[in-house]
């Protein structure tokens, strides 16, 4: 059985879907902060709870779980200034329980949702697994204590992967949540009110991956023997998107959206891309949506919502 944590959220959803459409059996632990139950499909077990709290965790012991799956978390950087304690508890000491739990039941497999804010700002892009990491926020901070406890606890036994995954993007991203998502949150703005609060920059930019491919991703790590007991890999489109271009696709789409400049976020990067070798010369991975195509079919399943 493969836990998958946070899968009434928007990626955790998409990979639980995914996995119980190849067969597997899933089983889930969400406390519901930004996701939704009709997120999660209809045969994923159910655990309601929070990852940070042992005794959540200790209801594991029922299951017979082989891979984990650690998607769950507050997933934004302004949200971590506002709560570090919080954010503290969601993002890592959720890890360091999971993998405790793992080393107790001898789980083999154990995948993780890292995220690209832990390099923070790069003059030399795009960056690769081996840029040096400099976290500018509570939350990237977060992600990468917890990718050090993955790597100390990973061994020939249990198989670990951190996924450093940058903005992804895609039909079932949260429109309701302006705290996180850039893309989905000009959307949401602009479908709304007719009108994008851009926080920073409009010459700001990042690296859009669109949901299925990072499922694709996520698949293949779990159907594929893993050689190494601990990896890193950047789950990237390995080319940049200004602010400007993402809001000139939307516009494209909805006409005439006004754009008002505010001032930016504690902690925001200015701009970033990743590179995706690794994973393609290891996994045979290769994005398969472009921004363009991508934001298109995110804007036909935003307009079909309302
Ligand atoms: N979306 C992105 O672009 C992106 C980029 C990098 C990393 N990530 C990471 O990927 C993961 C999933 O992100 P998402 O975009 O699907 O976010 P999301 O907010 O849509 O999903 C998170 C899910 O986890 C649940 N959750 C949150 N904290 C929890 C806790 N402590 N215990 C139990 N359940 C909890 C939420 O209710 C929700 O269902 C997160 O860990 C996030 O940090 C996301």
């Amino acid at each position: 059985m493969i836990l998958i944590t946070g899968a009434a959220g928007f990626i955790g959803s998409a990979i639980a879907h995914s996995l119980n459409n190849l067969g597997f059996k899933t089983l889930t632990i969400d406390n519901f902060s930004t996701g939704y139950r009709s997120n999660l499909p209809k045969n994923t077990i159910l655990i309601e709870g929070d990852c940070g709290d042992p005794e959540t965790i200790s209801q594991l012991q029922n299951y017979n779980v082989d891979t984990i799956l650690h998607f769950a978390g507050q997933s934004s950087g302004e949200v971590s200034f506002n709560d570090p304690l919080a954010d503290q508890k969601s993002n890592t000491t959720s890890t360091l329980l999971l993998l405790n739990y793992a080393k107790l039941k001898g789980i083999r497999k154990f995948i993780y949702a890292s995220s690209m804010s832990v390099y923070g700002d790069h003059e030399n892009l795009p960056v690769t697994e081996e840029s040096v990491t400099m976290p500018k926020s509570l939350y990237a901070v977060g992600k990468l204590a917890s990718e050090h406890y993955l790597n100390i606890y990973s061994n020939s036994d249990l198989k670990v992967v951190s996924l450093r995954l940058f903005n992804v993007y895609g039909p079932g991203q949260n429109l309701a949540n302006l705290k996180q998502g850039m893309l989905s949150i000009y959307l949401a703005q602009a479908l709304k009110d007719g009108q994008i609060k851009v926080k920073g920059s409009l010459e700001r930019f990042r690296d859009l991956v669109y949901i299925d491919d990072v499922v694709e991703v996520v698949s293949l790590l779990v159907t594929t023997d893993l050689s190494n007991p601990y990896s890193v890999y950047n789950v990237a489109n390995a080319y940049p998107v200004k602010v400007k271009e993402m809001i000139t696709s939307i516009k494209a789409v909805l006409g005439n959206i006004s754009v008002k400049e505010i001032e930016g976020t504690q902690g925001d990067q200015f701009g970033i891309f990743g590179s995706n070798y690794s994973l393609m010369k290891d996994f045979g991975w290769k994005p398969k949506i472009k921004h363009i195509t991508g934001i298109k079919k995110m804007i036909a399943w935003a307009q079909n919502q309302r």
